[in-house]
């Protein structure tokens, strides 16, 4: 579905007065069609990055991107997105003076209202008054997670990119979350792939990709990835993290 063969991604790194640095340092795996994947790894080490590289924001130093066969390195994000591929952002952005109907309207390429309830009824959202509320600095941050989710899921993407989708929202919704992105996967046969420390959400997958400085450490199921995890300190798999009341750090 989507290979990815030596991609590579270097830059220059302002920590490191300037110096170019391989950010993802040469990463061969291919993404099948309709499972879900786990992105795993300590802070920094590249997840997204990787997931960036996929979806056509940052342009790669080296290496391929193929979907469906297809070599898909040299295209632009539009392209990527007409192809089917959607990518939801950790941080979602507010506008001003735009409301969710509108975001979600572009996303769906319809501004139909049966359409619009359609989806936001799979988004667990029931009220439609939610649709005419301005996406701005007043949303919560679940409202603002569940916008992004909308609008994401509104293009009926074959390949669903999902950035830390728990950030910013309180423990108790994560589970709702993680069922949404596996009805989701289930019944459209959406190729998803979910960059997260959270245990549900990796539980969740199908896969387990571990990145570790910019390069798969590991890749298989989640009973596997643990130790490594642990090892590595990573946020919710180690007792000695600072960050256990977060709720990336579901245990
Ligand atoms: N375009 C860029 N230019 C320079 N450094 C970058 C760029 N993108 C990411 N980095 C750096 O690369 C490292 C990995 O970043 P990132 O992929 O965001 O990590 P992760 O998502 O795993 O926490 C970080 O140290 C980050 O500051
Ligand atoms: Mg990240």
């Amino acid at each position: 579905m989507i290979e990815i063969k030596d991609l590579e991604f270097s830059a220059p790194v302002e920590d490191e007065g300037g110096k170019m640095r391989a950010i993802v340092a040469g990463m061969d795996f291919t993404f099948e069609k309709g499972k879900f994947y786990g992105i795993t790894g300590p802070n920094g080490s590249g997840k997204t990055t990787l997931a960036k590289l996929i979806m056509g924001i940052n342009p790669p130093t080296g290496g391929t991107i193929r979907f469906q066969g297809e070599d898909i390195t040299g295209l632009s994000i539009t392209d990527r997105a007409n192809k089917g591929i959607a990518y939801s952002f950790q941080n979602a952005a507010r506008f001003k003076g735009i409301t969710f109907r509108d975001l979600l309207s572009i996303a769906a390429g319809t501004d139909d209202e049966d359409e619009l309830v359609k989806i936001i009824g799979r988004v667990g959202i029931c009220s439609l008054d939610f649709l005419d509320k301005p996406v701005d600095a007043k949303l919560s941050g679940g409202e603002i997670k569940k916008i992004e989710l909308a609008t994401t899921i509104a293009r009926n993407p074959k390949v669903a990119i999902y950035d830390e989708p728990d950030t910013g929202i309180d423990l108790w919704t994560i589970g709702p979350m993680v069922d949404l992105l596996k009805k989701e996967q289930t019944e459209y046969e959406t190729t998803t792939l979910v960059v997260s420390h959270n245990r549900a959400f990796l539980e969740a997958a199908d896969a387990i990709l571990l990145i570790k400085d910019g390069r798969i450490a590991y890749s298989g199921d989640f009973e596997g990835a643990v130790p490594i995890l642990t090892d590595l300190s990573v946020c919710g798999f180690s007792d000695t993290c600072e960050e256990t009341n977060d709720a990336r750090c579901y245990r």
